[in-house]
């Protein structure tokens, strides 16, 4: 649908799961593919299938919450496409919990993943666009930064943080082209989701208007779609991809 030929992109987290579909489909619309993660045999795999479909792509071991290896990751990709033009914060964790009990490991842990380790990969990539003078970068949050959720006080201060880290650093580059959004899935079918309690899932189920989890492909279809060129003109935006679970 949008045409991404001739762009450079790197997705964090892209091994499973929603950041899997996203390099998919961001290499399905023309962008060489630069997939981070850690697990590196499920990042072949990735790269596999992209190149299996006539695209290009390169696995980048990565931990986000780790700055050396976020820095030599991002040189990996330089070194090899010798740009970058789409940077999608996709990697998050979650170690639920009630806040009253929550340990500081489990809080640390969590904001270094998700809010830190976006705030590291988006410095390296704005190193890039702000030369290349044109950007996409796209912040994976979550329908419960906008909510509120019981037992993940420490995974819904990581996303809401995330809608403030886009507004904020959206200001920052617009000058320079450079477009920053979020989109915030609701309750997508992952293996982050699937150990949920049927009970929970049912609940969940009960109250979304259109009545169905949502697919991995149709956050990485609205991810691609920030990431075109059509989207230009839309920055610091929290994209909905949740059936009407929440309507901003
Ligand atoms: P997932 O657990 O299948 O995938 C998470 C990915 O992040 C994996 O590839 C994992 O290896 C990677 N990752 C975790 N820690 C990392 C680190 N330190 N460095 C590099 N990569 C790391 O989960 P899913 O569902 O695909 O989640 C993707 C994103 O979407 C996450 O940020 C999650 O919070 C968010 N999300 C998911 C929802 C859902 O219902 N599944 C709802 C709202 C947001």
């Amino acid at each position: 649908m949008f045409n991404l030929d001739g762009k450079v992109a790197l997705i964090t987290g892209a091994s499973q799961g929603i950041g899997r579909a996203t390099a998919l489909a961001l290499a399905r619309a023309g962008a060489r593919v630069a997939a981070a993660a850690r697990n590196t045999e499920k990042l072949a795999a990735v790269v596999a299938e992209i190149s299996s479909g006539g695209g290009e792509a390169l696995a980048v071991p990565m931990d986000v919450a780790d700055a050396a290896q976020v820095k030599a990751g991002f040189q990996q990709v330089l070194n090899r496409f010798g740009r970058l033009d789409i940077l999608v914060n996709n990697a998050g964790i979650t170690r639920d919990g009630l806040a009253v009990r929550m340990k500081p490991e489990d809080w640390e842990t969590v904001l270094r993943t998700n809010l830190t380790g976006a705030l590291l990969c988006i410095q390296q990539a704005l190193a890039v666009m702000l030369r290349q003078r044109w950007g996409r970068i796209i912040n994976v949050s979550s329908v419960v930064a906008q909510m509120g959720n019981a037992g993940q006080a420490n995974y819904v201060a990581s996303k809401a943080g995330l809608i403030g880290l886009t507004k904020a650093i959206a200001v920052e580059v617009a000058s320079r082209n450079i477009t920053v959004n979020a989109v915030a899935p609701g309750f997508i079918a992952t293996a982050m989701t699937e150990p949920l309690p049927e009970a929970v899932k049912a609940d969940l189920l009960a109250r979304i208007p259109l009545g169905r989890m949502g697919d991995d492909i149709e956050v990485a279809a609205a991810i691609v779609f920030l990431a075109s060129e059509e989207a230009g003109y839309i920055t610091g935006h929290v994209l909905d991809v949740n059936g009407g679970l929440y309507m901003a």
